[in-house]
């Protein structure tokens, strides 16, 4: 799922319309026979080392349907969705493909495609549809069909816990992410799902790119619950200052306590692993300025290190720490030890790279997480360039091998 903040957003949309405009007059007047012998340059499974695990990823609000059916409660996405202007055609998560009926048919296309693996999400509140309490039995028995059928036809489940959907009782009863009370309450919730499909899911992950669930949620409001200042977004209520670390804070804690569950209680008998699945961007500086060079770093810090370094050394990015000041919260002695070493893996949501300079920005009057980066993206600049290139190119008989070349 491709998840992108404000500016990015500008730059991702850019190069996907320039990648649209190359692919269109790449296949303008090529006459496509019935079977296509697709010359791949050598490129094939065999080119990957032995293991190498192909596979496909779905989120649980976007595939299952079934949304306020069969004892599933609502999440703070089902509420979000609803307001308008928030999805086109006022589309919302109720049917979507129907995967809670036609898993079957998924799993079949997945098999036929020759995929090892599938990713799906699993919705805490199908679980519990009060986040806590009361267990949701026909929520547990779609998650037995469809790891049954997995394995069934030879597909490996990897289970992610948490895909944006927080159950909204959570929301309502105590802010949901903001409060720290989530930890428990998300390691209870993992703690029954290793105890119910552990027997058969042995690769476990706790987020899906939490760091978008503190950034879009909590910065500039893009997704639920919809809360920042003012200043950097359309939200009725937040503080894009606070708020975000608050949240990223309660994440890595909640996902730290639920791999203490796993590996204190389930791990030496289902012979599993956990980790956490983090959306990474890199960035290089776009001249070799120190200035330049500090804004690269900088923006790797606040992206990826906010929560690999925590999960690696127990604590956030020394940059982190000295920008945000007393608004990042710190790990107790017990929180670091429980958070250090928290991953048997850390999954890669690899998207693209950036240029990065120094803006030279005064410090704004009004914080926000985004701010705190201080560093502009150039990827702009970088469109421009490219588009121009693609207009020249598109022009030569070739170009359609070239950019498969590139591309693929
Ligand atoms: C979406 O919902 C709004 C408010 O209920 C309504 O005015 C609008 O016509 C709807 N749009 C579509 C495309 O259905
Ligand atoms: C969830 O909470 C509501 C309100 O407290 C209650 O009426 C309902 O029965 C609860 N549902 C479950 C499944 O526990
Ligand atoms: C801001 O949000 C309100 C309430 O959700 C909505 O009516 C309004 O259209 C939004 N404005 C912009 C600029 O998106």
């Amino acid at each position: 799922m491709m998840m992108l903040d404000s500016q990015q957003h500008q730059c991702f949309y850019s190069m996907f319309f320039f990648f649209l405009v190359v692919l269109v007059s790449s296949v303008n007047g090529v006459t496509v026979p019935e079977t296509v012998h697709l010359d791949t340059g050598g490129l094939s499974r065999d080119v990957f080392p032995k293991g190498f695990v192909f596979g496909v990823a779905t989120s649980a609000y976007q595939v299952e349907g079934m949304a306020s059916k069969e004892g599933r409660g609502p999440s703070i996405w089902d509420v979000f969705i609803k307001k308008p202007g928030i999805v086109a055609n006022n589309g919302t998560g109720e049917v979507s493909v129907d995967q809670y009926h036609r898993y079957k048919e998924d799993i079949d296309l997945i098999a036929k495609l020759n995929f090892d693996q599938y990713r799906f999400s699993i919705s805490w509140s199908r679980i519990f549809p009060n986040g806590t309490g009361k267990v949701n039995w026909k929520g547990v028995a779609y998650y037995n069909r469809l790891i049954d059928y997995l394995l069934e036809k030879g597909i490996t489940p990897y289970a992610n816990l948490y895909h944006y959907d927080l159950p909204l009782a959570l929301e309502l009863k105590y802010n949901g992410l903001l409060s720290r009370n989530v930890v428990k309450d998300f390691a209870d919730y993992a703690d029954f799902c290793f105890k119910t499909f552990g027997d058969r899911v042995k690769n476990w992950m706790t987020f899906n790119e939490p760091r978008v669930v503190a950034a879009l949620g909590y910065d500039n409001g893009f997704f639920a619950p919809g809360r920042c200042s003012k200043e950097y977004g359309n939200c009725t209520a937040g503080n894009s200052g606070t708020e975000p670390y608050t949240v990223a804070h309660n994440l890595i804690l909640s996902h730290a306590a639920a791999a203490q569950r796993y590996r204190e209680k389930y791990q030496e008998k289902q012979k599993g692993r956990i980790g956490i699945l983090l959306d990474f961007v890199w960035y290089e500086p776009l001249t070799r300025s120190k200035a330049d060079n500090y804004a690269a770093q900088r923006a790797r810090d606040f992206h990826i290190g906010w929560f690999i370094h925590p999960l690696v050394y127990g604590e956030y990015p020394r940059t982190m720490q000295n920008i945000v000041g007393n608004r990042l919260p710190k790990f107790t002695k017990e929180e670091v030890k429980l958070v250090k070493g928290s991953i048997d893996f850390v999954g890669i949501n690899q998207y693209t790279t950036y240029y990065m300079y120094d803006p030279h920005n005064q410090k704004p009057k009004v914080p926000g997480y985004q701010s705190d980066w201080n560093a502009g993206f150039a990827c702009k600049i970088l469109v421009i360039v490219i588009t121009l290139l693609a207009t020249m190119l598109t022009n030569f008989i070739y170009v359609r091998n070239y950019f498969l070349f590139l591309y693929t």
